[in-house]
């Protein structure tokens, strides 16, 4: 078996941060997005990954950053997509590196507890053509939904205005190669893009065996920002402490907290779960519940609570506490004289923002 993980895409909900990178890049609890989908492909014994990436050579950082695979024991190989053009055209591009085999189709923003391999385990119990993870979702009309019929999926429709169940097919699908008739038989949708959920529907109709698991644990697909931030939170809650960098006398470290080599800590109070990078500096400030910052950031007299901090960020001199907030990398905020109380930031990477 194989994997395919999908690493593309426009990321137009997570505007700005995405004008200047890529989303799958975006670390949650310190870590970029995407190696969890690697973490999870190989973990269900997947030792050859494909990654689709934006074509015309877009995504050389993202490949200089994840590289050839072996830090993570695997054989990565970057399947180029032009444009963006919908997941059924990245299953086409991958067909082959495919090569015949099984695999695993993975979209890069979608983190899950507890790994995947049960969901490979039970396509090869029920010998499924396709094997789709359904999760039970407030907002069916967000995702594909699928139509259910006692143990069956009878029917899936992209985003309905009435959705016919309340579940959402996540975006893990395990695969034979009968996916890549169904994503050679379908038309463009109204928005022009190759929908995944016309081929799920094909293999439905040409009378394929298509099984579903349900999770029942933790899933998100990471569109929007809370996501990330909610995504973080829950990466969080299951980290150990580890304290390498420099913690002086004057600060109180709470619950459990992981500081990187090279960081420093000056009369402040740090409060669990939350992981600081390398090369960090805080003097003064207060670190709150589910907070990540990154690698070489400098805090000072400040609050920052349920937020992630991407590299190189400064905050300074705030007086109102930062909560769900998303900084990009380099972002500065400052403070001012006059300021509001409470204020939630989205800012990407190299913003400079000053409240007056
Ligand atoms: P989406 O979240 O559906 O789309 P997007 O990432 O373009 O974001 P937005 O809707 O905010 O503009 O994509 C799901 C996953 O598939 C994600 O990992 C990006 C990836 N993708 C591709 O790699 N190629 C594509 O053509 C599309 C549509 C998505």
């Amino acid at each position: 078996m194989k994997a395919l993980i999908t690493a593309g895409g426009h990321g137009t909900r997570l505007r700005p941060i995405t004008h200047t990178q890529n989303k799958h890049l975006i670390p949650i609890a310190n870590k970029p997005m995407l190696e969890y989908a690697i973490e999870y492909v190989r973990d269900s014994g997947v030792s050859e990954v494909g990654i689709i990436i934006k074509g015309h050579g877009l995504d050389s950082h993202l490949q200089k950053i994840i590289g050839d695979g072996d830090r993570f024991g695997v054989k990565i190989t970057y399947i180029e997509q032009l444009v963006p053009g919908g997941l059924a055209q990245c299953v086409q591009l991958a067909e082959d590196f495919i090569a015949g085999d099984e695999f695993i189709f993975y979209l890069g923003d979608n983190i899950i507890v507890g790994g995947i391999s049960k969901f490979v385990e039970e396509f090869r119990t029920r010998k499924s053509n396709c094997h789709l993870v359904l999760a039970r979702v407030p907002d069916p009309e967000r995702f594909g939904v699928p139509e259910i019929s006692g143990e069956k999926i009878i029917g899936i429709e992209e985003k309905p205005e009435n959705p016919k169940s309340d579940f959402a097919v996540t975006g893990i699908y395990i695969y034979d190669s009968s996916i890549f008739e169904a994503v050679k038989s379908i038309e463009p949708s109204a928005r022009g893009e190759l929908e995944i959920s016309d081929a799920h529907q094909w293999l439905l109709d040409s009378g394929k065996n298509v099984s579903f698991s349900e999770i029942t644990g933790w899933w998100k697909d990471t569109g929007k920002p809370h996501d990330l931030l909610e995504a973080n939170r829950l990466m969080l809650d299951s980290i150990q402490s580890d304290i390498r960098g420099n913690v002086d006398k004057l600060s109180r470290i709470e619950g459990r907290v992981q500081i990187g080599n090279g960081t420093t800590i000056v009369n402040s109070i740090i409060r669990g779960p939350v992981v600081i990078g390398e090369n960090v500096t805080l003097k003064n400030v207060y670190i709150g519940p589910f907070t990540a910052i990154s690698d070489d950031c400098i805090l000072e007299n400040s609050e920052v609570e349920f937020s992630i901090l991407m590299k190189k960020c400064t905050v300074r001199d705030m007086n109102i506490l930062l909560e769900s907030s998303l900084l990009g990398f380099e972002a500065e905020i400052l403070k001012s004289e006059k300021m509001p109380k409470t204020q939630r930031f989205m800012v990407g990477d190299q913003s400079r923002i000053e409240l007056a």
